[in-house]
Parts: C-alpha cells; structure tokens; sequence
C-alpha cells in the first residue's frame, strides 16, 4: 500500500474550527504533528492501542521504548499514575514545562500498553506551549507524543525538519513556529529517590533547589533486576546527524564543518568552512534553540566531520552536552 502524503496544515493558535478538525483526527486514531515548547511532537490518543502501534511504525521506533503522555493539567495526573510528594512538588512547580515525572502506573490506568511498553510505571508532562496544550483540551484525553523524528535521528525544532523526517508517515503537521526551548523535557524518575532520567529543558539545579537534595544518577545503563535500561530511549548513539561528530574542539582540520560556541575563534577556519555558532554570546538557553536545527543544517554541507567547540556544563549545558555526545557516539 502507498503510505499517505502527509499533509501540513497550518493553525492559527485558539481556532475552534481547526482545533475541532484535529480533535476529530486524534479520535479516529491518526498521527497529528504538533509543536510543543521543547521539540515537535508526535501526537496520537494515548488510549487506543492501534494508534500507539502507528507511531512505532511511523518512527521506526523499538517497541521496548515506552512514549510519554501529554496531559491538559495537574488534575488528569491521578488518573493514570500515582505520584509521591516529590513528584507532587515537583509538577505544583514546574507545570506545564520541560519537565517529565516518570511514576508508578495507576492498577487501572488505561493508557495503552504499548505505550508504556509493558512498564508498571509512566512517563508524564503537562507541555507548556498553547498549540499543545489547546489542542489536548480540545481532544479531552491524554495524549502520547514522542519526538516527531525518525528514530535515532536528532529531534525536530519546526514543522520543517518534521516534514523532512515523516512525511508520507503521518496524517497532519501542525506548525507552530521553531519552538522556544529546543531540547527535549527533563525525565525524572520519582520514586524512593528522585533520579535524573535524561537532562533536557529543565535545569537540574532547578529541580535540585525546589527538592532540597541532589537529584540522584540513573545507576548505570540497565535496572539491575529486569536488565532493561533504566530511560530505554537513553541509547549511546540516540541524536545522531548522519556525519561525524568530533567533540570539544579547539580547531578545525581541512574538510571538517564547525559548530561553534560563544566568542572565541578556533585556528583552522578558512572560507571553505561551514560555520555555525549556536550562540555567539555564549547564551546556553539561545545554544539549547539552535542545537538540533545547527546539527541538521550541517549535516547537508558535505562535511565529512562536524567539529564541535566545548560548550559549558551548567544551566541547559547539561543538556547539550548530553545530545552533543550521544551524537558523537560510534554507530553501527
Ligand atoms: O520534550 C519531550 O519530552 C518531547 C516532547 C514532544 O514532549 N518528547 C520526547 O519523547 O522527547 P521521546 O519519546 O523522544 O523520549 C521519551 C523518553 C525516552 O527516552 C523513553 O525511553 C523515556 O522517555 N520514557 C518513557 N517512558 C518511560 C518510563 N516509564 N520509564 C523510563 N523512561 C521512560
Ligand atoms: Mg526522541
């Protein structure tokens, strides 16, 4: 069968009338591209099992990677999961925002399976971007929503790089603009201790200052009673632009591209150079924004390697630094 064209439509924010038609898509179990504050997201009804099968398919994504759920606000959270104090804390705080809680699924949360990928626990955020959020009110239910690339690939920061990845895959893109953020959510886990799943668009010292102790680190790559990893996404090579990635560069050798950093030059540049600097005055929230769009657009220049500068680890450095190495991570 011929995959369908994927066909862009374009939402003025808050109209009832385009709204209502993507509601109505949702509901009849088809995939909606949608912009959130920290990437483009594939949304589909997170309670309709042949949906969640479509979004693997159109992702080409493992069936052991669970999908987080969207949800409109605080008051949907218990009906799927079960939240400790921390967790409550931490959504009173931070919702709607770059923040995923990961929690004990509810005996009778009916999201998915699939979705969760046979996890007793659940991985859950309120987005905070009006297109997102009017959209899951509009629909009325939660909603799973994985970044909307192909799986391995560095996630999409507008409605452009998700055409680039899936059209032909999916039914509708919304396009809501480059969104604001340009990492993925923070993922923490809340259990007996808080652990820090992935870094992303909340900065841990954030999260660490509202808890009053230190987020603890994921122990090693897999849980050590079930073998199975821990964020199964968190895979070394995720995030990765098809050319070469060499990190911490304080040159550029002949035939490279660079993603720069901040002010300084590096020897090496010449007028054949493809340069990028993800941010010129060294503003780490400005490099989280431009990262993945950086990444894409370097990875067509024809470069055989992508030299990379030293980007600090604080605020959202965490974040890009994460991304940046699992970009440069060996691949099969
Ligand atoms: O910012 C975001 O989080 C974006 C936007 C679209 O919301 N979404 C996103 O989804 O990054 P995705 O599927 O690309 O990454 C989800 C991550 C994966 O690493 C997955 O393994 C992890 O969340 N995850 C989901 N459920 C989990 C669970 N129950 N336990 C541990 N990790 C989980
Ligand atoms: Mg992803």
């Amino acid at each position: 069968m011929q995959p369908k064209p994927a066909v862009t439509a374009r939402l003025s924010p808050g109209t009832p009338r385009h709204l209502a038609r993507l509601a109505r898509a949702l509901r009849r179990g088809e995939l909606v591209a949608v912009p959130t504050e920290t990437v483009y997201g594939l949304a589909a009804n997170a309670l309709d099992a042949r949906a969640c099968r479509k979004i693997f398919a159109a992702k080409g994504r493992p069936a052991r990677d669970p999908l987080i759920v969207h949800i409109r606000d605080l008051r949907e959270l218990a009906l799927v999961a079960q939240p400790n104090a921390a967790a409550r804390l931490l959504a009173k705080k931070f919702w709607p925002g770059p923040l995923t809680l990961v929690l004990p699924k509810t005996s009778d949360c009916n999201v998915a399976e699939l979705a969760t990928a046979g996890l007793d626990t659940i991985a859950i955020r309120v987005p905070a971007h009006r297109v997102a959020l009017d959209i899951l009110r509009a629909f009325g239910g939660p909603v799973v929503a994985p970044s909307a690339n192909l799986s391995g690939h560095v996630s999409p920061t507008t409605a452009a790089h998700v055409q680039s990845d899936l059209a032909g895959r999916i039914d509708l893109i919304v396009d809501g603009g480059p969104v604001a953020v340009g990492v993925e959510s923070t993922i923490v886990g809340c259990f007996d201790e808080a652990v820090l799943l992935r870094p992303g668009g909340l900065p841990r010292g954030d999260i660490e200052r509202v808890l009053g102790r230190k987020l603890v680190q994921p122990p090693g790559d897999a849980d050590s009673d079930s073998g199975r990893p821990l964020a199964p996404g968190m895979l070394a090579s995720h995030y990765a632009p098809r050319t070469l990635v060499r990190l911490d560069a304080c040159n550029v050798e002949p035939g490279e591209a660079l993603l720069a950093f901040g002010p300084v030059a590096v020897s090496g540049v010449d007028a054949a150079t493809s340069v990028l600097n993800l941010s010129a005055r060294g503003d780490l929230d400005e490099a989280a924004a431009n990262l993945f769009g950086y990444l894409r657009a370097l990875d067509v220049h024809g470069a055989h390697t992508i030299a990379v500068m030293p980007v600090p680890h604080h605020g959202l450095g965490e974040a890009i630094n994460d991304r940046l190495r699992r970009a440069a991570a060996r691949r099969d």
